[in-house]
């Protein structure tokens, strides 16, 4: 699983267009974010930069996007050269990253997901702590939890999902991308409690999940039964945690 985006790098930038993305997780990652003025912002799994562009033009005074994936940095980097924005991109595994800096916010748009056992879960939320000032934000996007994965009426939102793995307790996903050029990734379905319990043990608090709506351009623009299938099995989750650090053992 690791390594599966080496091939993908520029293809995955047409999903982001797609309106079944734009105006469900865009605008749930937009709403979360909130003001940006001044903001140091650590964009984790930032693939080809889409979010680290967005959030740099929003008003966050630095932005360093890092990816295991030196392709899709090589896309983003192609961007930022093209159209500097004067955002840094660094290629690193987030299980295994250094400290970059003590940041106000770290986004994570589709990564832990990626953690292939809950010690890769943790060791990427140790990390992410490690990479915030005290009381900074991390904000993600994730995999609904609660998903109902084979059901052939996703296809309308451009994808198409199976279990790998059926009958074990956590899911294997395999998520096919149909999109001008298809392509696929597979990921784990983590339940909540994954996701809590990793931040939690990493100096996390305030852990709260964010339900995905549709923007009300997105409500105007498609109309309200273009939504309905997405709305009643919707694909993502938000979810909002704060570090307050770790305590020290006395
Ligand atoms: C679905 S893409 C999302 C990219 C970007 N956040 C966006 O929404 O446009 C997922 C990205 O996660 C990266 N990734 C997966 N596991 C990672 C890890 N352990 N450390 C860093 N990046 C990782 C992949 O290389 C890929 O670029």
């Amino acid at each position: 699983m690791d390594d599966q985006y080496e091939t993908i790098g520029a293809k995955y930038k047409a999903v982001k267009l797609k309106p079944s993305v734009a105006y469900t997780e865009v605008a749930a990652v937009v709403g979360m974010l909130g003001d940006l003025d001044g903001e140091r912002v650590l964009d984790l799994a930032c693939g080809a930069g889409f979010y680290s562009r967005l959030i740099r033009q929003s008003g966050a005074s630095y932005v360093l996007g890092v990816d295991m994936s030196r392709s899709m940095i090589d896309v983003a980097e192609a961007e930022e050269a093209a159209q500097p924005l004067g955002v840094e991109y660094r290629v690193a595994d987030v299980a295994t990253m250094p400290q970059f800096g003590a940041f106000d916010i770290v986004t994570a748009v589709w990564l832990l997901h990626y953690a292939q056992t809950t010690e890769d879960l943790q060791a990427m939320c140790r990390n992410i702590g490690r990479n915030l000032a005290p009381g900074g934000r991390l904000i993600t996007i994730l995999p609904n939890p609660d998903f109902v994965n084979a059901l052939s009426e996703t296809e309308f939102y451009n994808f198409r999902t199976r279990v790998l793995n059926p009958g074990e307790s956590i899911a294997r996903v395999r998520m096919d991308f149909l999109v001008e050029e298809p392509f696929s990734i597979e990921y784990v379905q983590w339940p909540l409690s994954a996701y809590e319990e990793a931040l939690r043990l990493a100096g996390f608090v305030a852990i709260e999940p964010v339900p995905i709506r549709v923007s009300s351009q997105g409500l105007d623009k498609m109309g309200a039964e273009y939504w309905r299938i997405y709305l009643d099995n919707p694909i993502a989750m938000g979810l909002i945690a704060t570090f307050e650090g770790l305590q020290q053992a006395s």
